[in-house]
């Protein structure tokens, strides 16, 4: 069986994080910034212990336990819950300066029982993006009485109130990857009934409380060792709040951006997970909890492949898994980074030179390997596997959120445009 949701972030990784230097960043919010200091509101549309009975009250369920850990203060202070803060339309989330007090977790990874509470649930994607080989852990909390609807190609349509939670973290040594967790930060994404807001938030060194900290956080020598035993060191980066919407945005037909979730879509949650000790379709365990909408029959829904496993899918469909899910969030036809270099990696592009077949970069840089994207049948000359291959800021790509090379990643790239039929780009 699976180990439950991060259990193991023990007290031994606090020892861990001693050995850890961190610097810079932190909780540099500025002065009269986006958090007044009205706890009492901290409810409309989040999870509320007062608003019993529904099936995603926190402490209602079996493995939350009533209470467990800090109680979630603020949240339910007093008002009733989907009363909005003064001003504010009905429904919107007030963002504390604490994780805890969104109430979607109990315990702490000090205390090695952090959880999500009932009604917070786990989820896991068939293939998720590299970012530097962190372990992450993900949730999707959506409000008591409202559900998602379902779609077959773009992300679930998540009703106001949502909040969708993804936590990183890494062991000491790869090789035993249940030991010495230590979670470096928590992202979240909130539907607010304006639109999607995203936001960081950075775990203490005590690992008692992740703390909102929109100027992100440098975790400078950050050290762990890799599944081949091999010490790795780097800086650790923590997004800020506004660099979020980098990788998280469409741009719309009026030319505005909107952030949006990436991975919440059917064919890369279509997989199992262990609830309660039950294996169960991640789909299925939504629909069956009321909170998926219009699910159609299994055989209907589409299934991205775990990229790395061979017996799943082609060498075609797996590296184009891996280019959609790492990189076509940026490189599509309706994101800023697409849009200017008209390279296109998402899994809906079929012609080839939008995919980069024999294809000069509009942003044509020195020593990049090359002078086309792909040089179908040989890698080694072909610029989109050189920027995964190198580890150079300002050449590598994804241009933000890894400082470290996905070997696995890039040799995936290698392999299938290897295996193109060579033609001699002109
Ligand atoms: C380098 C691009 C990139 C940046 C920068 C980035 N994200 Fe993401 N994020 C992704 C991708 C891709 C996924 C989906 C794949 C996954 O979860 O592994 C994702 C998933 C998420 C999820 C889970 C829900 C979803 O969209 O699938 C949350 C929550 C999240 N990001 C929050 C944030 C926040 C908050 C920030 C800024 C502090 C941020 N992200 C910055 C690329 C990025
Ligand atoms: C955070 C957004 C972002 C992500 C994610 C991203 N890129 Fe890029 N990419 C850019 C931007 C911006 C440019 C244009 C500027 C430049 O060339 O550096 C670019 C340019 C490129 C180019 C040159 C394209 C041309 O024809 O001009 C290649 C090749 C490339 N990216 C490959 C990738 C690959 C492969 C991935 C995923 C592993 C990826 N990118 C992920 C933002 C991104």
């Amino acid at each position: 069986m699976r180990a439950p949701y991060m259990t193991r972030l023990g007290l031994a990784a606090v020892l861990f994080a001693a050995a850890v230097a961190a610097c810079s960043g932190g909780n540099d919010d500025p002065p009269g910034g986006d958090n007044p200091p009205d706890s009492g509101n901290h409810d409309s549309g989040t999870p509320d212990a007062g608003d019993s009975g529904t099936p995603s009250t926190p402490d209602a369920g079996p493995d939350a336990g009533p209470d467990a850990g800090e109680p979630d203060a603020g949240v339910d202070a007093g008002t009733d819950a989907g009363t909005p803060d003064a001003g504010l339309p009905e429904g919107t989330v007030t963002i504390p300066n604490k994780l805890s007090e969104l109430g979607l977790f109990t315990g702490s990874p000090a205390t090695s029982d952090f959880q999500p509470v009932a009604g917070n649930i786990p989820y896991e994607l068939t293939t998720p993006l590299f970012s530097d080989y962190s372990l992450k852990s993900r949730t999707l909390y959506v409000p008591a009485g409202k559900a998602a609807v379902y779609s077959a190609s773009d992300v679930l349509d998540l009703p106001v109130g949502t909040i969708i939670t993804k936590t990183f973290a890494f062991p000491a040594d790869f090789r035993e990857p249940d030991k010495n967790v230590r979670p470096l930060e928590t992202r979240i994404l909130v539907r607010q009934p304006g639109g999607w807001e995203a936001y960081p938030y950075v775990w203490n060194d005590a690992l008692t409380e992740a703390d909102k900290a929109v100027g992100g956080k440098v975790f400078k020598n950050f050290e762990f060792i890799d599944a081949q035993g091999v010490a790795k060191k780097f800086d650790y980066l923590v997004p800020q709040r506004n660099q979020c919407q980098k990788c998280h945005h469409v741009v719309d037909e009026q030319d505005n951006q909107q952030l949006l979730p990436i991975g919440v879509k059917a064919r890369y949650l279509n997989r199992d997970h262990v609830y309660d000790g039950q294996t169960l379709n991640q789909l299925q365990h939504l629909a069956d909890l009321g909170k998926l909408t219009g699910l159609p029959p299994a055989i209907q829904i589409p299934r991205a492949p775990d990229a790395f496993n061979t017996a799943e899918a082609s060498l075609e469909i797996r590296a184009r898994t891996y280019l959609d899910i790492n990189c076509a969030h940026c490189h599509n036809p309706k994101a800023q980074p697409g849009i200017t270099s008209r390279l296109f990696l998402d899994i809906k592009t079929t012609d080839e030179f939008s995919l980069g077949h024999c294809k000069r970069p509009g942003s044509a840089g020195n020593g990049v390997g090359g002078e086309f994207d792909i040089v179908p049948g040989d890698h080694s000359t072909s610029i989109l596997w050189y920027r995964m291959n190198t580890e150079e800021s300002g050449k590598m790509m994804p241009e933000i959120g890894r400082a470290l090379r996905h070997d696995a990643g890039s040799q995936l790239i290698a392999d299938w445009i290897d295996a193109m039929t060579p033609r001699t780009c002109k």
